[in-house]
C-alpha cells in the first residue's frame, strides 16, 4: 500500500501545500481530513502563486481532491475559493473535488462567537484565524451541529435549529449580542445549498472504490502537531487533532491506511498567534528569519514569530506522529548566517529535560539548550540536487536528523514545486 500522510511537524506553515502539490501528481487522490479555512496553503507553480485554505493542494494539478469528514466546512468561504481558483484557470468539477456528506459546516455564528470570545480575552486571547473553527468543533461534538447533508433537507430543520440557536443564543446573551437571526440563517443556507450539494457524497464509500482499484492516496494535513488540541501547546492549540492518527477518522479509511507519514518541518521554527515559544527570538535574528522567509500568513495576514530550530519539539512530534520521514523545508532561508543554534533541551527550575512538559506553565518556563553550528558561505536556494548543497548545510542536515531521530525524506530550497531534493520517495517506501 503507498500511500502517504502530509502533517506539520511544528506550529504549522512548514511548508505543507508545496510538498502536497509537489507529490500530487503521482497521487490518485488528496484528502484534507481535519481543521477548515484556518489553513492558508502556498503553492508556486512556473511564477504564479496559488493560495489555499479549504480545497486540498492536490486541486491545481487535477488530482481528485477529497474534503473529509473531519474538516469543518464553511460553505461561503468554499465557494469564494472555487470561484477564485477557477478564475486562475484552475478546474474544479464535481469530477474531480468532492466533499462529505457528513462534514460539520462552520456558520456566521461560529464566526461570531470565535472573534466576541476572542475580543473579550484581551491579552489572554488564543490568537486564533477568527474563523468559527473552534465554535464549530464544539457544536459538532456537542451534536448540535448542521452538516453538509442537511443542506438537502433544510424545509426539516427546525428542530435542530432550535437545540443550535437555543445554545447560541445563551451564549450570545453572555456577550450583550442579539439572538441569532433564524430566518436569515435559513436564507443564506438556501442560497448556498445547491453549490455544496453538487460535489456531496460519501467520501468514504467513494475512497473504498478507488482503494479498491489501487489507488495512492495523499492525506493532506492542515495545522502542526504542536497545535493538535490533545498533544500541543494547550490551550494554544487548534480544535482539531493534527497528528497523522486523525486520517482514519476524519476521513473514513482504517487506521492502517497513513501509509508514509512525512513530516514536513521548517529549518527554524515559526508560530503565529499567542502561547509559549521557547526558541523565539525578539531581536535582530529572528527578524532578519522573517524577513528572509518572508513570514506573514497566508489567512489572517499576521507576522508570524520566528526562532532557531527546535529539536525537542519535532523530535516529540514526530514520535507523537509515526513520522517516517521528514521534509526540511526552507533550507534556502538560512543561507548567509555565520552561525546557526539548535535547541537539543530544555531548562527547567535547574534541570535539563529533553521533552516539553504538559503544563502550560512550565512550557512558557523552559529555556533552550543551545548547540551552535557554522552557517554556509554559498546559497542552497534553488537547489535541486543534494551536489548543489554547501557542506557545511548538509551537516547540518545530518545533524537535525540525528537530534530528531528521524531521516530527511525530502529538502526544499525555494517557493517553486521543482525546488525541492528527493532523498527517499514516499510513495516507494
Ligand atoms: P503550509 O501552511 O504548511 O502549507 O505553509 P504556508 O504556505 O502557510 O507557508 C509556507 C511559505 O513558505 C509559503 O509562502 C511557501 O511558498 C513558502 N515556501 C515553501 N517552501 C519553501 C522553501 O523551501 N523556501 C522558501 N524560501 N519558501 C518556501
Ligand atoms: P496551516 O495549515 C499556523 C493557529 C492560530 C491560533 C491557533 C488557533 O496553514 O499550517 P484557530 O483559528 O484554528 O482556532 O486558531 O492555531 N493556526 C495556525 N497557525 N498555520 C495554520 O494552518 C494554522 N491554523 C490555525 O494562529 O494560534
Ligand atoms: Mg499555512
Amino acid at each position: 500500500m503507498a500511500n502517504v500522510t502530509v502533517i506539520g511537524a511544528q506550529w504549522g506553515d512548514e511548508g505543507k501545500g508545496k510538498i502536497v502539490d509537489w507529490l500530487a501528481s503521482r497521487a490518485d487522490a488528496v484528502v484534507r481530513f481535519q481543521g477548515g479555512h484556518n489553513a492558508g496553503h502556498t503553492l508556486v507553480i512556473d511564477g504564479t502563486t496559488y493560495k489555499l485554505s479549504l480545497l486540498p493542494s492536490g486541486i491545481v494539478t487535477g488530482t481528485l481532491s477529497i474534503v473529509g469528514n473531519g474538516v469543518v466546512l464553511d460553505p461561503w468561504a468554499l465557494k469564494a475559493e472555487v470561484e477564485k481558483l477557477i478564475g486562475q484557470g484552475v478546474a474544479i468539477t464535481p469530477d474531480n473535488f468532492a466533499i462529505a456528506d457528513n462534514c460539520p459546516l462552520i456558520l456566521p455564528i461560529h464566526r461570531d462567537l470565535d472573534q466576541l470570545r476572542e475580543t473579550a480575552a484581551g491579552k489572554g486571547k488564543i490568537g486564533t484565524t477568527g474563523r468559527g473553527i473552534g465554535p464549530a468543533y464544539e457544536d459538532k461534538v456537542g451534536r448540535r451541529a448542521i452538516r453538509v447533508c442537511d443542506l438537502a433537507h433544510l424545509d426539516t430543520l427546525d428542530p435542530q435549529l432550535d437545540r443550535l440557536c437555543a445554545h447560541h443564543d445563551a451564549l450570545r446573551a453572555g456577550f450583550n449580542e442579539p439572538p441569532v437571526d433564524r430566518a436569515r440563517l435559513i436564507a443564506d443556507l438556501k442560497e448556498i445549498a445547491p453549490f455544496v450539494l453538487q460535489f456531496a457524497q460519501p467520501v468514504w464509500k467513494r475512497l473504498r472504490d478507488v482503494r479498491k482499484e489501487g489507488a495512492r492516496i495523499l492525506f493532506e494535513g492542515a495545522q502542526g502537531v504542536l497545535l493538535d488540541v490533545d498533544h500541543g501547546t494547550y490551550p494554544f492549540v487548534t480544535s482539531s487533532n493534527t497528528v497523522s492518527g486523525t486520517v482514519a477518522s476524519g476521513s473514513g479509511v482504517g487506521p492502517g491506511s497513513a501509509g508514509f507519514v512525512l513530516g514536513i518541518v521548517k529549518a527554524y521554527t515559526t508560530r503565529v498567534g499567542s502561547g509559549p515559544f521557547p526558541t523565539e527570538l525578539q531581536d535582530e535574528v529572528g527578524q532578519r528569519l522573517g524577513e528572509r522567509g518572508h513570514e506573514f500568513g497566508t489567512v489572517t495576514g499576521r507576522q508570524r514569530r520566528c526562532g532557531w530550530f527546535d529539536a525537542v519539539l519535532v523530535r516529540q512530534s514526530c514520535a507523537i506522529s509515526g513520522v517516517t520521514g521528514i521534509a526540511l523545508t526552507k533550507l534556502d532561508v538560512l543561507d548567509g548566517f555565520d552561525t546557526l543554534k539548535i535547541c537539543t533541551g530544555y531548562k527547567l527550575r535547574g534541570e535539563v529535560i529533553d521533552y516539553l512538559p504538559s503544563h502550560a506553565a512550565d512550557q512558557a518556563e523552559v529555556e533552550p539548550v543551545y548547540e551552535e553550528m557554522e552557517g554556509w558561505k554559498g546559497s542552497t536556494a534553488g537547489a535541486r540536487s543534494w551536489a548543489d548543497l554547501p557542506a557545511q548545510a548538509v551537516k547540518y542536515i545530518r545533524r537535525i536528523e540525528e537530534l530528531i531521530d528521524c531521516p530527511v525524506a525530502s529538502v526544499s530550497t525555494s517557493p517553486e514545486r521543482d525546488d525541492t531534493i528527493l532523498v527517499r520517495d514516499p510513495f516507494e517506501d
